[in-house]
């Protein structure tokens, strides 16, 4: 059995994305917050809505998708049940020493997933303490592998990691958008022009992950001399896409 500490933007895509991958939904026990949310997610997919922390306690992964106003006093009454238990937190603020400061010496893992795990197509960093075992690394591999790509990286990596994979897919939306009113502004209706728009990002970022050519070198195969792509590319340069793109992370960085 597995258990949620919150099951918010974050937690419920997570839940969500194991559920409709396969995962056992009685499998899952997840606390609450406040609100309802919980609740209506727990009917929508058919796990099990407990009132406190200490009902998670025949969990042996325990996943924490609070936000950083919430995290200590989830930590406090987690420290009750915690023995032997694995402890992933998916809070931004939740770093590794700060988890063992609150929870004593257990292994906990700090993972920053992004919301295409929805649909078990995400990507998520994660590190884990130096207690944790291969095998340990397996249960959370075996769990967290029905949202998608699980890759571990330091902790010093993790942050620009959950930016450059985790606010991206709104950077993508922005993206798509713009290219969407440009078919638009050139005579394509709108659901055509968010088909082909959200078609070609699909295929694209397909191509790029299948083929032995990095993107640049994709790129230069379809830009013919002259020719109206490389007109388009040139454009987006003279216009600071690049640029804008590494200023948006940076400033998603500079908090
Ligand atoms: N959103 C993302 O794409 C993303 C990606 C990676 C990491 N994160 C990190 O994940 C954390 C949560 O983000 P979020 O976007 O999922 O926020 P969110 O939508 O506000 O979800 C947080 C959830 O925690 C619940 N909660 C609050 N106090 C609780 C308690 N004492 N016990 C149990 N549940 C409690 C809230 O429930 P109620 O609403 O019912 O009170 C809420 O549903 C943040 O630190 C964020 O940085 C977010």
């Amino acid at each position: 059995m597995i258990g949620f500490i919150g099951a918010g933007s974050i937690g419920g895509a997570v839940i969500t994305g194991m559920i409709k991958n396969g995962f056992e939904a009685d499998n899952i026990v997840v606390k609450g917050g406040h609100s309802n949310r919980t609740i209506l997610l727990g009917e929508q997919l058919g796990f099990k809505v407990v009132k406190r922390v200490k009902q998670l306690e025949d969990a042996e992964v325990i996943f924490i998708a609070v936000g950083a106003t919430a995290l200590d006093s989830v930590l406090k009454e987690l420290k009750e049940i915690v023995a032997g238990k694995l402890v992933v937190a998916f809070t931004g603020s939740a770093s590794i020493t700060h988890l063992k400061q609150v929870l004593g010496d257990v292994k906990v893992a700090h993972a920053i997933p992004n919301t295409p795990v929805k649909i078990g197509a995400g990507f998520t960093g994660i590190t884990y303490s130096d207690n944790f075992t291969d095998d340990d690394k397996k249960k959370v591999i075996s769990i967290l592998g029905y949202t998608g790509q699980l890759v571990e990286v330091p902790e010093n990596q993790l942050g620009i990691l959950g930016t450059v994979a985790g606010c991206s897919p709104a950077f993508l939306d922005v993206f798509i958008e713009a290219l969407s009113d440009a078919g638009v502004k050139h005579g394509l209706n709108r659901k055509l022009a968010y088909e082909a728009a959200i078609g070609m990002a699909i295929g694209a970022s397909k191509l790029a992950k299948q083929s032995e050519l990095n993107v640049s070198a994709l790129k230069d195969e379809v830009t013919s001399p002259g020719g109206s792509t490389i007109r388009g590319v040139a454009a987006l340069e003279e216009n600071g896409f690049r640029n804008a793109v590494i200023k948006a992370v940076d400033a998603a960085e500079n908090d």
